[in-house]
């Protein structure tokens, strides 16, 4: 495992697009596992400058998401409405401000009507795409992976996933609360791909910044591989691993 430490979330976000920019140059058809959250948005940034101003190409690109919250989504042919979807998000953060095919972006669907069977073609889907060259993961404030709760198997698939306390407030506070949206509104259930098929990657590339995540890093990378903490389950993977920090996140290794 490769742990590289930057001094601040800006420089942390370059080295991650970094290694997404130089995957893309290496293998233009390559497959791109992506993630929701504050954290990812510096990297996204990073990588619209350099299909911007270096011309990165992302038209052969695949990308797949972690996970949807159930009940949110987007058509993206329709006018920009308040939608706190991760469709939402990687649309306006990322897609489409590069030269990707929109039919070859997939965010779980968490408007599908039998989410059980969607879990299921999700998981065909990445398979038939020929697997995830590289995963971008954030982690969350209970040590999550998408949203593989703490408890969750570390061999579990792409599923409906009940959210718990601490990840409906953390994610309440930096994303919800920014829309106006009301607590009482929050999706309580999500489709997540697990963390056996987040495993499955053939790389994995982690980031965390500040000093709220420092523990969970700690915990995810030193301590016991355990799912009341499902990022520790990177421990388990054999490929490629990366993990960026800014300082502060790294500071209780
Ligand atoms: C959500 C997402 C995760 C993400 C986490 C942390 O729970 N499902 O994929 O890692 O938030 O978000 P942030 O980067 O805002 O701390």
């Amino acid at each position: 495992m490769d742990i590289l430490i930057r001094k601040d979330y800006n420089e942390m976000s370059k080295t991650a697009a970094g290694f997404i920019a130089q995957l893309v140059q290496s293998k233009p058809d390559c497959v791109l596992g992506l993630a929701t959250g504050s954290t990812p948005i510096g990297t996204y940034r990073e990588l619209i400058r350099c299909h911007r101003e270096e011309g990165l190409d992302f038209s052969q690109v695949t990308t797949f998401n972690l996970d949807e919250y159930l009940g949110l989504g987007v058509h993206l042919d329709q006018p920009y409405s308040l939608d706190q979807s991760y469709a939402r998000f990687m649309y306006e953060e990322l897609i489409k401000h590069i030269n990707i095919k929109k039919e070859n972006t997939h965010v779980p669907d968490g408007l599908a009507k039998d989410p059980g069977k969607f879990c299921q073609e999700y998981e065909a889907a990445i398979k038939d795409a020929g697997g995830i060259d590289l995963q971008l993961l954030g982690i969350g404030g209970d040590g999550h992976w998408a949203f593989n709760e703490p408890g969750s198997s570390l061999g579990s698939r792409t599923r409906v996933q009940a959210l718990m306390k601490q990840t409906l407030d953390d994610n309440y506070e930096s994303f919800y609360a920014k829309a106006g949206f009301e607590r009482k509104n929050m999706p309580h259930f999500a489709i997540t791909m697990g963390v056996g098929t987040i495993l499955e990657a053939r790389n994995i590339l982690m980031i965390a910044n500040g000093l709220k995540k420092a523990d969970v890093v700690a915990q995810g990378i030193e301590g016991p591989v355990t799912a009341q903490i499902t990022a520790s389950a990177i421990q388990l993977h054999s490929g490629g691993i990366t993990v960026v920090l800014d300082e502060d996140a790294a500071s209780k290794l």
